[in-house]
């Protein structure tokens, strides 16, 4: 790493952290729409001469609904469901400095056979959009969370709009499967931070989607190949996996980490510039999340074209161990560096998991830690002295 890029690391953690949740109003829709006589218990359709959702504009087939025998939310509560040529906006303000804000949400339907895009919406702001539909086994709850990078805004635009249409689909839907959407969370993510010995600087996943509250399955985040668009910061994302956190999975270390659940592949990865003749070693915990989880886990972790691969019998019950590999770089040239599982596994009651991995380590091995010491020194003096003028 070179040294401006260490400089520059230390003055980001000068600049604060703030996690404003709730950037929306009314996110879960839990302040009822105005001009309506109906109780908690039912469901009515909104209309949109005398009904507004507060802090929502809608048109389209809209119902406002609650959790109950054939409905079921997180925490309960209610949620609008998109029919015909449904949807739902809200505009929210981003601050001028530099901010990735990302959405978590919730989305379900009235039965458990609603997969194979019969319910889905497209969730867009200005410039990015992405359908997101309802793909069943990924938690023990009938509702799903998902998580969309919605941007980094700071500076370039003060007000933004997120807008959630119903997805119409060549599947045949009824009412049964139109998208019942619920718990919008918006957050930001601070600028990424690099600690000493480790050149990644999101190796222990801590920076991703935020959790809903009562949501005890993890949020799905799908693939991302692109870096700069990734709910994990610095992490591109292969194929499905699931971000984890400590309040109700088996988590390795700090509040989060990722579960490899979907099989063909599964993963993360980075592309570094390495330097040539140097020797690396990449360590990360290996586990499994305390989910019942029982079968023999494979990681495949490469860099560049060498790959290795580490074998851990799960029996289900939260245990972890460090796992490492080292890497001798023979060229200077951006390498990718990955962590994969290719094996589908699934609890007993059905739900798909894997293994979990967290707190990556990567950093040049031996005497070259000591050179990378010696220029954190160095910029810690200058940023000293900068103070100091
Ligand atoms: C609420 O709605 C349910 C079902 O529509 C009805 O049975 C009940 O009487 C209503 N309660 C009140 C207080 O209006
Ligand atoms: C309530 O609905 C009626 C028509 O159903 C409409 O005339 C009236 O403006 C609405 N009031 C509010 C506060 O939305
Ligand atoms: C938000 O919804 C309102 C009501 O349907 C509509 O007039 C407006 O154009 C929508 N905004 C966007 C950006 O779609
Ligand atoms: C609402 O939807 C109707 C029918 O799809 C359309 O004609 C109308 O322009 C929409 N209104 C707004 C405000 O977008
Ligand atoms: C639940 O769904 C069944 C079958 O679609 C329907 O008959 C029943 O009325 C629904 N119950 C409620 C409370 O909506
Ligand atoms: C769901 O939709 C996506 C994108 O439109 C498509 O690639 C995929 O094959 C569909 N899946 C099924 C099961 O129809
Ligand atoms: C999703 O919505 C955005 C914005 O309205 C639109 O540009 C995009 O084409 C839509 N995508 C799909 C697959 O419908
Ligand atoms: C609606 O779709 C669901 C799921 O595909 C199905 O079980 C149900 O029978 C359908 N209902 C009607 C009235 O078509
Ligand atoms: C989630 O829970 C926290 C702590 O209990 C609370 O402060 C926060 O308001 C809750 N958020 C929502 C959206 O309900
Ligand atoms: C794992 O690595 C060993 C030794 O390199 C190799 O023999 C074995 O085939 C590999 N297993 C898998 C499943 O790739
Ligand atoms: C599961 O594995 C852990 C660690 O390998 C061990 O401590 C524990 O006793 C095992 N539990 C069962 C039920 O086998
Ligand atoms: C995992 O996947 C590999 C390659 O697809 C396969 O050879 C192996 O049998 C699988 N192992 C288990 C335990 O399913």
């Amino acid at each position: 790493m070179d040294p401006p890029l260490l400089l520059l690391s230390f003055l980001c953690l000068c600049i604060t952290i703030s996690n404003a949740a709730d950037i929306l109003h009314n996110p879960d829709f839990e302040i009822p729409p105005t001009n309506t006589s109906a109780n908690s218990t039912s469901q009515f359709l909104l209309l949109t001469k005398s009904n507004t959702i507060p802090g929502w504009l809608f048109n389209g087939t809209v119902w406002y609904v609650s959790s109950g025998p054939n409905i079921s939310l997180p925490g309960n509560g209610h949620a609008v469901q998109l029919g015909e040529n449904g949807n739902i906006n809200q505009t929210f303000r981003a601050t001028d400095d530099y901010r990735q804000y990302i959405l978590t949400f919730t989305l379900t339907a009235r039965d458990d056979d609603c997969f194979n895009n019969a319910t889905a919406v497209n969730v867009s702001v200005p410039e990015r959009s992405r359908v997101f539909s309802l793909l069943g086994h990924f938690g023990k709850n009938q509702w799903e969370t998902y998580a969309f990078y919605l941007g980094d805004w700071g500076s370039k635009r003060d007000s933004i709009k997120l807008e959630i249409i119903r997805v119409t689909t060549n599947t045949a839907s009824n009412v049964t499967c139109w998208p019942i959407v619920d718990n919008f969370l918006i957050t930001r993510h601070v600028m990424p931070r690099w600690y000493d010995g480790n050149i990644l600087a999101n190796g222990g996943f801590e920076i991703g989607p935020a959790f809903i509250n009562n949501s005890s399955d993890g949020i799905i985040l799908n693939e991302e190949p692109e870096i700069f668009n990734s709910l994990l910061q610095d992490w591109s994302i292969i194929g499905t996996i699931k971000y984890i956190d400590s309040n109700h999975y088996k988590v390795p270390e700090g509040r989060a980490a990722i579960e490899l659940v979907s099989g063909s592949p599964s993963g993360i990865q980075i592309d570094l510039t390495l330097t040539v003749g140097s020797t690396y070693i990449l360590e990360f915990m290996m586990g499994d999340a305390n989910d019942s989880c029982v079968g023999d886990f494979i990681v495949y972790a490469q860099i560049g074209t060498t790959i290795e691969n580490f074998t851990v019998q799960s029996n289900g019950t939260g245990s972890a161990q460090k796992q490492s590999m080292t890497f001798e770089a023979e060229f200077t040239r951006l390498t990718p560096i990955s962590i994969t599982s290719s094996n589908e596994t699934r609890s007993s009651d059905n739900v798909l998991c894997g293994p979990v991995i967290d707190n990556i380590v990567f950093r040049p091995f031996a005497s070259y830690a000591v050179k990378l010491k010696l220029y954190i020194e160095v910029s810690s003096l200058l940023l000293t002295l900068l103070i100091l003028l």
